[in-house]
């Protein structure tokens, strides 16, 4: 091979091997040393030695080692040529000699090059057709959604017209055959002839970081009752788990800005951008898969997850907490206490100043729990309370800072109603603890606690109503399909940590399976790498669906979701009731509390 030695100088000279190898495994600095676990063998301790001057790595036990390049291309097990490409990446270098020949890859299955090229063609013909007059309602649509001309260019969007046999056939005319086109996942092949099964559809293309486009999302137009987005199947070149919708534009100004914004949907990408944020990419969802951690972790800038507003996307946010803290990436929360709306919603309702001033609300994960378990998911009886108090004593332990950790422990106080002192107690007793023991926390020590008892004991009885509805819908999921569609339609999320993550599962399974098939889960759950694994297995088996017809299913899934709903709306009650009590009497308190016991027993 005869690559251009000066580029390789050049691209070395830029990309520091401390940075490049941090961007995949843990690097740690001990002096003027750096060393790591060594990801070539079954290593324990730190083998591995990086040396900075010399810009190289040598393992002492495996004897592996090389430069930058060769570390990246064993590490990813790729061609020495791929390696010098993905370091460019890595570092965002460009230069035009990386597009001569000898850099250019050859398609490695001419069929997949294929399909990039169908497809491409694909996107291309829907732009077009925006632009004809057919494309007026999809430009009307855009136009009404404040979406910029430039916009609609910069993200490629187009229209799939209303007869979508002509779409096949312009494929056709363009020299791919059905199978490729039943390959890039828009239509059935039929003998009665095949159709585009997204006619007359917005189609926002989907994008691979390398800037091919992968698959579409197509969005109604009309609210006809069928889902608001079809995603393409999974295809060849398209999986869903492993994109972050607009890596390609943001990764452009990613490392320059030092952040990435997470948002959940198509339209918080154009609001982000139209307020001047490039680098933001959406989850199409509010899932974010060990994949979209993993590329997370190797662009490593502050990741700044600002989901929606509402329930489901603070629990998420909860949710994707604990996997980047497992995965020790750098990250913040967009967080503006009882904002419930998307960016989008933001943008449209309020302007672009609100927007901003929103999305620089960031805050870190403490506070961010602290926010969530005031406003969203109410600590409801002195279990819960003290579990979070629990939790959190790591970490307020290896809080150095005395006045730092103060501010916490009030926010923890006013949370859960412990008094200050009792919390500092309790981290006294577990430091105690662990110094004994090196154990873990796992005993609680009595609080001199302050209840509001008599809330409490009501909340009792309808937590438990709320989880038993829950289960009951999980149960059925388990089994029925349909109850899988139901839960994803209607019921969206569930309040119960667990239940929620494994209806997730279910949902997973079910999209790529066409049935759910629970032994199958439990394999995948525990071949995953899960902290909570064993609960969830235990719950997983646990499960007792009921045998009912598919009528009966409809009626209890129905009664179910009217059970979630009336509990929901006395959580927020009960969060109202908080904000209500702030600066009032004892016997003003105690009104309003009656009078919420009355109300939300009513119908318990
Ligand atoms: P939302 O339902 O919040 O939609 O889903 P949105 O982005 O606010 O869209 P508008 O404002 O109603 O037009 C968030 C994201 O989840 C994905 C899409 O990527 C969407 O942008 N999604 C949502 C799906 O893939 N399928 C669906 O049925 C719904
Ligand atoms: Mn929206």
């Amino acid at each position: 091979m005869n690559l251009d030695h000066d580029l390789l100088q050049e691209i070395k000279s830029r990309a520091d091997i401390v940075d490049v190898i941090s961007s995949y495994i843990n690097v740690i600095k001990k002096g003027r040393r750096y060393v790591a676990v060594c990801p070539f063998h079954d290593d324990h301790n730190p083998s591995m030695d990086i040396n900075k001057e010399k810009q190289t790595f040598h393992c002492y036990v495996c004897h592996h080692g090389g430069d930058v390049f060769t570390f990246v291309a064993d590490y990813e097990k790729i061609s020495f040529v791929e390696a010098v490409k993905k370091v460019c990446e890595i570092i965002n270098f460009d230069d035009p000699r990386l597009h001569k020949n000898e850099f250019k890859q050859a398609p490695i299955d001419e069929n997949i090059d294929k399909l990039y090229k169908c497809i491409t063609e694909l996107q291309k013909y829907y732009v077009y057709c925006m632009q004809i007059q057919e494309g007026e309602v999809a430009r009307n649509y855009l136009a009404s959604r404040n979406i910029e001309p430039e916009q609609i260019e910069k993200f490629g969007l187009g229209y799939a017209p209303k007869d979508g046999r002509a779409t096949i056939s312009h494929l056709q005319q363009k020299g791919f055959s059905l199978k490729n086109i039943e390959d890039i996942g828009i239509a059935l092949v039929k003998a009665s002839g095949s159709s585009d099964s997204n006619a007359g559809r917005l189609m926002f293309p989907i994008k691979n970081h390398n800037d091919q486009v992968v698959g579409f999302s197509a969005r109604r137009l009309v609210d006809d009752g069928s889902a608001k987005f079809v995603n393409s199947p999974e295809t060849k070149i398209f999986k869903k788990n492993s994109l972050l919708y607009n890596l390609n534009n943001a990764k452009q100004t990613i490392k320059r800005d030092g952040f990435v914004y997470i948002v959940e949907g198509f339209m918080d990408v154009f609001a982000l951008d139209t307020i001047g944020i490039n680098s933001v990419v959406a989850l199409m969802g509010t899932k974010m898969t060990q994949n979209h951690v993993a590329m997370l972790k190797k662009l490593n800038v502050e990741v700044r997850l600002c989901l929606d507003g509402d329930g489901p996307g603070q629990m998420a946010m909860m949710d994707i907490m604990k996997e980047l803290d497992k995965a020790q990436v750098r990250y913040r929360l967009v967080s503006t206490p009882n904002e419930l709306r998307d960016p989008d919603d933001i943008l449209k309702q309020d302007g672009e100043s609100a927007l901003k001033k929103h999305v620089n609300n960031l805050v870190d994960s403490f506070s961010f729990s602290m926010n969530y378990y005031s406003n969203y998911a109410q600590l409801e009886n002195v279990e819960d309370k003290k579990r979070i108090i629990s939790n959190f004593a790591t970490f307020l332990l290896n809080v150095n800072s005395k006045i730092e950790r103060d501010n916490y422990i009030y926010k923890l106080s006013k949370v859960t109603g412990f008094e200050y002192n009792a919390i500092v107690n309790y981290l006294r007793e577990v430091k105690k603890y662990k110094a004994q023991d090196n154990g873990e926390d796992n005993t609680f020590v009595n609080f001199g606690a302050v209840e509001t008892k008599r809330v409490n004991k009501s909340i009792d009885k309808k937590l438990r109503r709320l989880l038993c509805a829950e289960k009951a819908v999980l149960e059925l999921m388990s089994e029925n399909l349909y109850a899988v569609k139901y839960y994803e339609n209607n019921i969206k999320y569930f309040a119960n940590d667990i239940y929620r993550q494994l209806a997730n599962f279910i949902i997973d399974y079910a999209s790529q399976h066409k049935n759910v098939n629970v032994s199958m889960i439990i394999d995948n759950i525990s071949s995953g790498d899960y902290a909570n694994k064993n609960e969830l297995i235990n719950q997983l088996v646990s499960l007792n669906p009921p045998k009912l017809n598919d009528d009966d299913i409809k009626t209890a899934l129905d009664e179910y979701m009217g059970i979630i709903q009336e509990e929901r709306n006395k959580t927020y009650e009960k969060s109202q009731l908080s904000k209500a009590c702030v600066g009032k009497s004892e016997n003003e308190k105690a009104k309003l509390i009656d009078d919420y016991i009355k109300r939300t027993n009513k119908n318990a």
